[in-house]
Formats: C-alpha cells, sequence, structure tokens
C-alpha cells in the first residue's frame, strides 16, 4: 500500500458521503463489481433494491444499516423533512457505476432501436432523450 496525493488505492474497499437535500435522490443504478453498504447518520432515507422477482425497500432512521447486492438495481431517496446524510462503503476499490435512465436515454442509442428493445413509444423516447442528454 502508497499513501500519495491523499489517495488510499488498492485496499479493496471504496468509502462515500453522500449528503442529500430536502427532497434529494439517488436514481435507480447498478454497481456492477460491488456490494455496497449503507449507514444513515441523519435524516430519513428510503432506500430499495429490484430482483427479478421482487423490490425490497426499507425507510431508515439514523444509525440503520442496509445492504444493495452486487449488480443490483437499487436507489435511494431523501424522504424525511430535512436534509439527510448517509455514509456508504463498497466491496470494492472500483465499484463502477451505471445509471438506468442515463444508459437508456442519454448516448445516440437510435430511437428505433429503443422503441423495438425497451418497449416505448417513439414520443415517450424523445422526452426522456431530451431529459438525459440523448441524441439520435
Ligand atoms: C419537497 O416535496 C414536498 C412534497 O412534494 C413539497 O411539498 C415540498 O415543497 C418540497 N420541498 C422542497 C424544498 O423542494
Amino acid at each position: 500500500m502508497q499513501v500519495r496525493n491523499h489517495c488510499l488505492n488498492g485496499l479493496g474497499i471504496s468509502v462515500a458521503r453522500i449528503d442529500f437535500a430536502i427532497n434529494g435522490s439517488v436514481p435507480m443504478h447498478i454497481h456492477p463489481d460491488a456490494t455496497q453498504l449503507v449507514i444513515i447518520v441523519e435524516g430519513v432515507v428510503t432506500v430499495g433494491f429490484i430482483t427479478p422477482t421482487n423490490v425490497y425497500q426499507k425507510t431508515l432512521n439514523a444509525g440503520d444499516a442496509f445492504v444493495f447486492p452486487i449488480g443490483l438495481l437499487h436507489f435511494a431517496v431523501n424522504s424525511g423533512p430535512g436534509k439527510a446524510i448517509v455514509f456508504s462503503a463498497f466491496s470494492s476499490d472500483n465499484p463502477n457505476l451505471h445509471i438506468l435512465t442515463v444508459l437508456l436515454f442519454g448516448n445516440n442509442l437510435a430511437t428505433r432501436t429503443i422503441e423495438k428493445t425497451a418497449l416505448l413509444e417513439r414520443a415517450q423516447i424523445m422526452k426522456l432523450k431530451a431529459q438525459f442528454g440523448g441524441r439520435g
């Protein structure tokens, strides 16, 4: 292990602090390379993950913990009246981040292809592409 430029790399974990504004959220996303532990420090946060057969969600208060299994689609919403603070740890030093709506509507994948493969209508796709920066 080397400590350089205030970075600690190669230890097999990573850590983040998430500060939620009132009504703030973390959009549906996947970490393909890590399981994630969250611990609520302040506020009320509703978290959940989705499997092919179930939605698992829970409203957490300060001191509560929750785990998002590796590779599963998950989210967090500040569901309390004020701000919220959450600490998060990942079982990898490179968990990676794939945001669902950006994957689908934030690139130049042809609208016709999205119509056929996501089973959505053209008008819906155009609206979502405008929102998430997609072209084509
Ligand atoms: C948060 O959401 C609630 C419910 O939609 C709304 O009444 C309130 O004005 C929002 N607060 C802020 C600061 O956006």
